[in-house]
Order: structure tokens, then C-alpha cells, then sequence
């Protein structure tokens, strides 16, 4: 039998807790399954006294995660801390430094930090391994660095934030507004700390670079992920749509384009009859197209603790067998540099709009798309309120640009009332 591999975790919240609870249960499956014992040296967290249903009194106790980091009973450094900067950042750097390996969870500190920690841990010989990161339980790091390494990847795309699906899911299933749905997530402790981290799309966008760069071979680059969260989604909306058929999810879409990267995390219509479209609650998918795989759906749950703990119990068995990936699929200094692009793939739109009751009315819009090129696939108008009707549009594929025109000309006819919504219909 070889060492037992020390483990030093810091972050005793709902994911450090689900870890500890594995460890401390699972010795013998553990044992077989890699030929190492696993053993926990030391902890940290905030406060050493909050009753976390499992018991820490066995392990040495470090009020500061650094100091957990650099301890030399620790062979692999758990961050469950979370946050781009501050201790979490810091202990990472200072493991990686002291060329221990590290598995974390935390998808802001890679969607920021990425490219300079990957560098640093292959400089060290030590590696970084985040498969709790990105959507929860559901193995895709592993998959798209592992299994999937002997195919160019021509789309990554997914529904990556459980509490965004929960609030749409409630939408159309209760009839809810975003604003009650947004009420109940809160209630049920589903919201971040920071809301917007989940509603604002920030989340799922960490996620969606962290992804592009494993897909694409490119350095993770958040900054240039075109982002939009569920805020504007509308009860209409989410009604219209299924009457067409569809829908709507908070979508996240890499593609790799002649004219650079597109990254885009926005709300979305999907088939409805579609894997993407039949997610429920707070399930997460990520949908990968390979030229040699083809499709393939991957789906589970994206966060608690379980799910969470399990990935991350992954990384640290796979460390103890001695798999040693780099972290992002190949060596970080062969990471490109992508240009960003404008997600610009053309794609059908789905609009609706309030429509003046003028004769002509409808005209000046079909006009309005025609001059930009734009082709009506299907179109419906329904009854009149008072004096506008709503009417839906769903366009054949065309670009953003071409739609921007057509949207612009739309606001000079005087026949539309207010902005007219405008989301992009992803083929699944
Ligand atoms: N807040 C996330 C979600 C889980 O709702 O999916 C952590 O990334």
C-alpha cells in the first residue's frame, strides 16, 4: 500500500461538509478503488464552532487558509472557499507555489484567474483540478479534457444555473411572476449570496468560459462572454413562446467562428420537445457537439452538496491514482489567445412586439425585416388590448447584425409600441 494521500480542505460550508462526510465514510471504497488511504490532516473556516453535522475535532484546526496551504502534512489542497480573490485566490497561489496539487470548486477564481494559476501549477509540476466548478455533479471537465480529447469540438453549450431554470421552470409551470418565482428561489435558499451572480447569468457565464477554453484550446477569458440574465424574461414571454413551442432557458452557447470566439450566456428559446427544452427545476445540461462524437447531453444536478462533494471526490481519487491532466486539457502555454467575436452565427429569432392597431401596421414590420434580408418563418397576432396587438414573429436564421437593422427600422415606423423582444432560438 502506497502513503495515504493528506488532504488539507479549506471551506467548511455546505460542499466541505459533503466532502468531509465522504471521507470519513467511504475509507474502504476509497482504498480499493485507488491503493491509497485518504485522510484529512487539517481544516479551515471562517468560525471553528458552527455545528456542521459532522464532527472536525480529529483534524488540525488553521484559522488561516494560506497557512493551510503551505503545511507539509498536506499533499492536496481543497478550496471550497469560493470567491475570485481574497483567501481563496491566495491559499490556491500558495499551494501551487509550494507544488501541491489543488481541487477546487470555485468557478470564479478559474473564469478570472484561469490561464495564471494553469501556468503557475504546470511551472510547479503540481495540478489544478475543478470539476465541481462547472455545473455541479455532472462529470463535464473530465469529459471534454478526457474523454473527448480525440475530437475537435464544433458547439459547448448548457443550462448551467440550476437557480435561473428553477425561477423560468416556475414561470411557466405556476404561472408565476419572475418576480414571485425569484421570491420562492429566495425562500428555498437557492439565490448566492449576491443575486446577480445567479440572475444577472455571472455564474453560469464563469462556467460557460471555463468550458470554451477546454473545448477550444484557448485561454479562459470571461471578460468577453456576452452576458444577459433572466431579469427581463416576461410571464408573456415564457406563455408566447410555449404557444410557438419552445422554451425558455438562460442558455450558455460557445462556437468557435472564423471571425473568433462567440461565448454568449442569455435567455434563450429551445425546442420544446428538445433535451434542453424538457429541463426541469434546478437540473443542469451541457450539450457538446464533436466531429466524431457527435452529440452527446450530459445532465444532472448542479449544485448541493452531495452532487458537489462527488466531484470533487473525483478530482482528489483521481490525483490518487496518479492521473495528472493538465487543467485545461494542454499545456497552459499552448493556450491561444482567442479573438473575441459577436455571437454572429446566424440563428432563427423569436420576436414579439406590441403592434398600433393603423392599417398598414403590420406591413411597415414585414417591410422592416424584408429591407434586412430577413425571412418570417411563422407569425401569429392575437386580440386587441385596447388599442396595440401583440403579434410574434419567428424569423428564419439570420444574423444579430441583420436584426439590429430590421429592429431599428421597426422603431422608425411609428406602428410598434415600446421595444420589441428580441431572443435568439438555438437549434438543438
Ligand atoms: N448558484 C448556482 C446555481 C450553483 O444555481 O446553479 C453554484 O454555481
Amino acid at each position: 500500500m502506497s502513503d495515504p494521500l493528506r488532504l488539507g480542505i479549506a471551506g467548511l460550508g455546505t460542499v466541505g461538509a459533503g466532502v468531509l462526510r465522504i471521507v470519513r465514510q467511504k475509507t474502504a471504497l476509497m482504498r480499493a478503488r485507488t491503493g491509497r488511504e485518504i485522510v484529512i490532516s487539517a481544516v479551515s473556516a471562517r468560525d471553528r464552532n458552527r455545528d456542521r453535522g459532522v464532527p472536525i475535532g480529529d483534524y488540525a484546526w488553521e484559522d488561516d487558509a494560506v497557512a493551510l496551504a503551505k503545511r507539509d502534512d498536506v499533499d492536496i489542497f481543497v478550496e471550497l472557499i469560493g470567491g475570485e480573490n481574497g483567501p481563496a485566490k491566495a491559499a490556491t497561489e500558495a499551494a501551487l507555489n509550494a507544488g501541491k496539487d489543488v481541487v477546487t470548486a470555485n468557478k470564479a477564481l478559474l473564469a478570472h484567474h484561469g490561464q495564471a494559476l494553469a501556468e503557475l501549477a504546470e511551472a510547479k509540476g503540481a495540478v489544478l483540478r475543478f470539476e465541481a466548478a462547472v455545473a455541479g455533479g455532472i462529470p463535464v471537465i473530465k469529459t471534454l479534457t478526457e474523454a473527448l480529447a480525440g475530437n475537435d469540438i464544433t458547439r459547448v453549450m448548457g443550462v448551467m444555473n440550476g437557480t435561473c431554470n428553477y425561477i423560468l421552470t416556475r414561470m411557466e409551470d405556476a404561472g408565476l411572476s419572475y418576480e414571485e418565482a425569484f421570491a420562492e428561489a429566495d425562500g428555498l435558499g437557492y439565490l448566492e449570496a449576491d443575486p446577480n451572480l445567479d440572475v444577472g447569468g455571472i455564474d453560469a457565464g464563469h462556467k460557460l468560459s471555463i468550458l470554451a477554453a477546454i473545448a477550444f484550446g484557448t485561454q479562459v477569458n470571461f471578460d468577453a462572454v456576452e452576458l444577459e440574465g433572466i431579469g427581463r424574461v416576461t410571464i408573456e414571454d415564457i406563455r408566447q413562446a410555449a404557444d410557438m413551442g419552445y422554451r425558455i432557458k438562460l442558455l450558455g452557447v460557445s462556437r468557435m467562428t472564423g471571425r473568433g470566439l462567440e461565448q454568449s450566456m442569455a435567455p434563450c428559446l429551445v425546442p420544446e420537445t428538445s433535451p434542453l427544452g424538457q429541463l426541469q427545476g434546478g437540473t443542469n445540461m451541457v450539450v457538446i457537439d464533436g466531429d466524431q462524437v457527435g452529440q452527446i447531453v450530459l445532465r444532472g444536478a448542479g449544485a448541493g452538496a452531495g452532487p458537489t462533494a462527488s466531484a470533487v471526490m473525483g478530482d482528489i481519487l483521481d490525483i490518487a491514482r496518479g492521473t495528472r491532466v493538465a487543467t485545461f486539457g494542454q499545456p497552459a502555454t499552448s493556450l491561444r489567445a482567442a479573438k473575441p467575436a459577436r455571437a454572429a452565427t446566424p440563428v432563427p429569432y423569436y420576436l414579439r412586439m406590441a403592434l398600433l392597431d393603423k392599417p398598414g401596421a403590420l406591413a411597415k414590420v414585414a417591410t422592416a425585416l424584408g429591407d434586412a434580408g430577413i425571412s418570417i418563418n411563422r407569425m401569429r397576432q392575437y386580440d386587441h388590448v385596447t388599442d396595440t396587438a401583440p403579434v410574434l414573429i419567428v424569423t428564419h436564421k439570420t444574423t444579430q447584425e441583420s436584426l439590429d437593422a430590421a429592429l431599428a427600422a421597426m422603431g422608425k415606423t411609428g406602428v410598434v409600441d415600446g421595444e420589441p423582444v428580441a431572443l435568439r432560438i438555438e437549434e438543438v
